[in-house]
């Protein structure tokens, strides 16, 4: 019998093509921490994150999850300020320099190898007061986005929320890499946007914070 057409050809083509994009990110992403340090690894956290846990008005600690933790800078700096953090990364090379630099620094932060589109694969059932995701989800094929909001949203402690940094898609020389206010809006049913604080990177850079509101996404 024939498979159905779709805008892509038939359904086991799409499905092909999407697995191969997630294999050459994944690959890509694997060179980056194989050849040393990646640029984004600044070992800073964020004056952003800073402001939430220390700042006036700051969130009390409580249960964390971050996305794409790298090698584990801003996990590390929320288990600092007595948060119960779990951090995952796609990457077993940053998982471990995330391990130990949370053993380095004396606190504890379970770092998990894992995909943040998966979560239902991982031990982690929260819920979580705090996502926090610093340039992880621009970078995720678009066909796993909506993955990988039903997993935070299923996670989320009422009123949890969700800081994120993002590139726009004008920083990408690709057309599936970036994000917006509107595909936040969108995508993230049963959340409300709260803030959105353009970045001071010289390409479009932006800070959203969601936050959950009750009821069902
Ligand atoms: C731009 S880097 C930022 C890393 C870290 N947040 C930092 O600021 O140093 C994006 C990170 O997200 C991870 N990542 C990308 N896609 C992922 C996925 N689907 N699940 C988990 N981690 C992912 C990458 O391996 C990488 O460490």
């Amino acid at each position: 019998m024939d498979q159905p057409k779709t805008a892509w050809g038939t359904d086991a083509e799409r499905v092909d093509a999407e697995r191969r994009l997630e294999e050459a990110v994944h690959r890509e992403l694997e060179d980056y921490y194989r050849a040393g340090k990646p640029p984004w690894d600044t070992g800073v956290t964020p004056p952003e994150l800073v402001a939430l846990v220390e700042g006036r008005g700051a969130m009390p600690p409580g249960r964390a999850l971050e996305l794409g933790c790298g090698t584990g800078t801003n996990a590390t700096y929320l288990a600092r300020h007595g948060w119960e953090v779990v951090a995952v990364d796609l990457i077993d090379r940053a998982v471990r320099k995330a391990r130990e630099k949370a053993d380095a620094a004396g606190v504890a932060v379970r770092v998990l190898c894992g995909d943040a589109t998966r979560l239902d694969e991982l031990d982690v059932p929260g819920p979580y007061d705090l996502f926090f995701d610093l340039s992880c989800h621009c970078g995720i094929p678009p066909h796993r986005r909506d993955a990988y909001a039903a997993g935070l949203t299923h996670r989320a402690a009422p009123g949890a929320r969700l800081l994120m940094f993002g590139y726009g898609p004008e920083a990408f020389d690709d057309p599936i890499s970036g994000v917006t206010a509107d595909e936040l809006r969108a995508r993230f049913a049963g959340w409300e946007l709260v803030d959105v604080t353009p970045g001071t990177n010289p390409v479009p850079t932006f800070w959203f914070t969601l936050r959950r509101t009750t009821g069902k996404a």
